[in-house]
């Protein structure tokens, strides 16, 4: 099941996971695919779920971490529930073909406003890269909380993007910095690159939802909106990059706000710099040796059986 019909309406959601998360390239789709999987068996791995109950999936996407679920506890009801009206279509066309749709509600709603699901009605919250692209986390945190019932958990996992903004903060600082000459062409060529991405600049950082957070503000939501038992895990992997492609790797972005570098480097970049920018990359990408850099946050907490006194 891979992208919208050309007669379906998309947003910059659909046309990120369902294209340009992967360069439109369906062997990378897979690659992503499985790469992404065990985010979701973390998340579900410490949720307590058992047959019977009732599950929140908030910014559900695809359905990763919902139709697995089912697929590993059975009798298990879902509600799949996202801010695009293009991912819950296309998440409905999933279940409809995983034949699940009986166990599986669609809700268009924002993290931080999830009216309509009523107070202690939910056993588990489940998130995986949601939170981290909604603006005010405390209200989410408030009304993950709301909808639970009492002792029941949320499980989470949210990309931590701060060193990449970090990082671009530094090549703008080098950047300033480089007075003399001969200066380094290419560090404001990756600049400009980055800085199309990721904010580099500390009070764009600090309005960016998806950069201005860290795993220790994701304990501190949850325990401000009266969890307990919080249990935080920040993984860092470094690994072989996936893309060894060149057009792959000029296809894609980091996330939906981030255009690719093939529209950077249109939009931004002469034909010299284009060629040098090339010259200088693409070798490298191509040999299999670039490295990415994932960090993920799990937080997992229960609301409290009885209320806070
Ligand atoms: C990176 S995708 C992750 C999708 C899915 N959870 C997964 O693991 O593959 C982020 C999802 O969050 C949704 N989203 C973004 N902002 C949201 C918000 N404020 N409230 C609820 N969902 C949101 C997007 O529409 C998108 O489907």
């Amino acid at each position: 099941m891979t992208g919208n019909r050309p007669d379906e309406e998309a947003d910059e959601w659909s046309e990120w996971l369902l294209h340009r998360r992967h360069g439109d390239d369906p062997t990378y789709d897979i690659a992503v695919q499985e790469s992404v999987a065990r985010f979701a068996e973390n998340v579900l791995d410490a949720a307590h779920i058992s047959p019977g109950m009732t599950l929140l999936d908030i910014g559900s996407g695809e359905g990763l971490v919902a139709f697995r679920a089912i697929e590993r506890f059975g009798a298990v009801k879902v509600i799949l529930t996202d801010i695009s009206a293009p991912m819950l279509r296309h998440a409905e066309q999933i279940a409809t073909h995983r034949k699940v749709s009986d166990q599986c509600r669609f809700l268009q709603l924002s993290a931080q406003n999830l009216a309509g699901i009523a107070d202690a009605s939910i056993d588990v919250v489940v998130a995986r890269a949601a939170i981290a692209y909604v603006s005010d986390k405390t209200a989410a945190f408030n009304e993950f909380h709301r909808v639970l019932k009492p002792g029941g958990f949320i499980s989470i996992a949210e990309p931590i993007l701060q060193d990449e903004a970090f990082l671009t903060r530094v090549l703008r600082t080098r950047i300033e910095a480089q007075t003399a000459a001969p200066r380094d062409p290419f560090l404001g060529l990756l600049h400009r690159w980055k800085s199309a991405q990721f904010p580099d600049t500390e009070a764009a950082c600090a309005e960016s939802p998806i950069v201005n957070f860290s795993e220790r503000n994701l304990v501190n939501f949850a325990n401000a909106a009266g969890f307990t038992a919080i249990h935080m895990r920040l993984h860092i992997d470094i690994m072989p990059s996936l893309v060894t492609n060149w057009s792959v790797f000029l296809g894609i972005s980091p996330h939906p706000w981030a255009p690719s570098l093939a529209t950077i480097l249109e939009k931004s970049f002469s034909p010299d710099e284009r060629d040098l920018f090339e010259k200088l990359v693409r070798p490298t990408v191509e040999s299999g040796k670039a490295v990415t850099t994932d960090r993920v946050a799990y937080l997992n907490a229960r609301k409290p059986l009885c209320p806070a006194s």
